[in-house]
């Protein structure tokens, strides 16, 4: 049932390329130039002329709204709010029959993200459910929605689940700005062009740095605390990054814009702090640069992931994760995957439970 793997959770990790390929399939149409999404097809104008796309999450589906709101913003012009869904249902949010909910859950059956939509419903919002587990209770609850066909996620840790809802929501920003009009037809080529490419890189990702990281990641074993920073839409794939050491190693790591590091957490940085830095080339890489550089004045243990031939970061770096580069948009997919190989080598080298991290479960179902 593991497929040869020790672990579901390695399973799954490789198992990307085709899950990514799943979701896409039937859906990206690069030879015709479209995205069929009948979801959204069916909706374009109530979606489209929304004045807020409001995305409600936990966890892991949470970092994917995340980005999915630098996507929407970005190839769609419709504002876009993230929240967590226990939040969002006790505060008394506004809402109206001018929003857009979209859900993003990997279970469909998580206890907040279901009550959340369930207030915005009653409040007249239109819900779009984006699931991975068929006929689950937020799939069936909502208006409208499309699945991430990434096939049944065991591991308590997210990893497929993730990177299909970041293809679905690309999939969703790019037909919305098609239709809206904020995407040129060269642009949306380009993009679309690139997303189809998206599987092999991701095949060639788990290729090039599954052996290196497993190495790397002995030297971590007893590293009581991590800092994983990156900026644009590489920030949340930090968030996420340090949510799956944290799940399964019990290494306390936190995720931060790697320009909130001079607000506050550059005082924890001494020679005994690992900080894994996301610096593909697309992406405001100047900037990291001297982030790099201010971690390493203060003698910090820099981890990069940089695009093959990087030569600035690298330079300063202590080790070195090479990954293909893609446009800005699409790299937390590729970077997210030597994250996910870390956290869970570091993990199997402290002896975790990797597939069951003790006090968690698979869908968080009470709340
Ligand atoms: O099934 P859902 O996507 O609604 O689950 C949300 C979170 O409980 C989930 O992502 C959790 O954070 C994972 N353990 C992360 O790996």
């Amino acid at each position: 049932e593991k497929g040869g793997y020790e672990h579901f959770m390695l399973k799954e990790i490789f198992e990307q390329p085709k899950s990514i390929q799943d979701t896409l399939r039937g859906r990206l149409l690069v030879n015709e130039g479209i995205i069929k999404m009948a979801g959204i097809w069916d909706h374009l104008e109530r979606i489209n002329k929304a004045e807020r796309i409001i995305i409600i999450a936990c966890g892991t589906s949470w970092h994917a709204g995340l980005i999915g709101e630098y996507l929407i913003e970005e190839f769609a012009r419709i504002p876009v709010e993230v929240e967590y869904a226990s939040e969002f249902r006790y505060r008394n949010p506004i809402i109206t029959n001018k929003d857009v909910v979209i859900a993003i859950s990997q279970s469909g059956e998580t206890a907040d993200t279901m009550a959340a939509i369930k207030l915005a419903k009653e409040k007249g919002a239109f819900i779009y459910g984006i699931c991975n587990v068929v006929d689950s209770s937020i799939s069936r609850y909502s208006d409208a929605g499309s699945y991430t066909h990434a096939g049944p996620e065991i591991g308590v840790a997210s990893t497929k689940a993730f990177t299909a809802q970041l293809t679905i929501l690309s999939l969703i920003a790019l037909k919305l700005g098609k239709h809206n009009g904020n995407l040129s037809n060269a642009e949306f080529m380009n993009l679309i062009t690139e997303l189809d490419n998206i599987p092999k890189k991701v095949e060639d990702v788990l290729n090039s740095t599954h052996e290196y990281v497993k190495k790397i990641s002995k030297d971590f074993v007893s590293a009581t605390n991590f800092l994983y920073l990156g900026r644009g839409f590489n920030f949340p794939a930090a968030l996420e990054g340090a949510l799956k050491l944290k799940e399964i190693s019990y290494i306390h790591a936190e995720g931060y814009p790697a320009a909130e590091m001079k607000h506050g957490p550059i005082a924890l940085i001494d020679e005994n702090m690992p900080i894994v830095i996301i610096a593909p080339k697309k992406g405001h890489y100047d900037k990291i640069v001297s982030n790099v550089q201010e971690i390493k004045a203060r003698k910090g243990k820099v981890i990069a992931v940089v695009n093959y031939g990087d030569e600035q970061v690298s330079s300063m770096a202590d080790y070195v994760i090479e990954i293909p580069e893609t446009s800005e948009c699409f790299s937390p997919i590729v970077a997210s995957i030597p994250l996910q190989l870390m956290a869970y080598y570091i993990a199997v080298y402290r002896g975790a439970n990797v597939d069951q991290p003790r006090n968690l479960a698979k869908s968080v179902t009470v709340e």
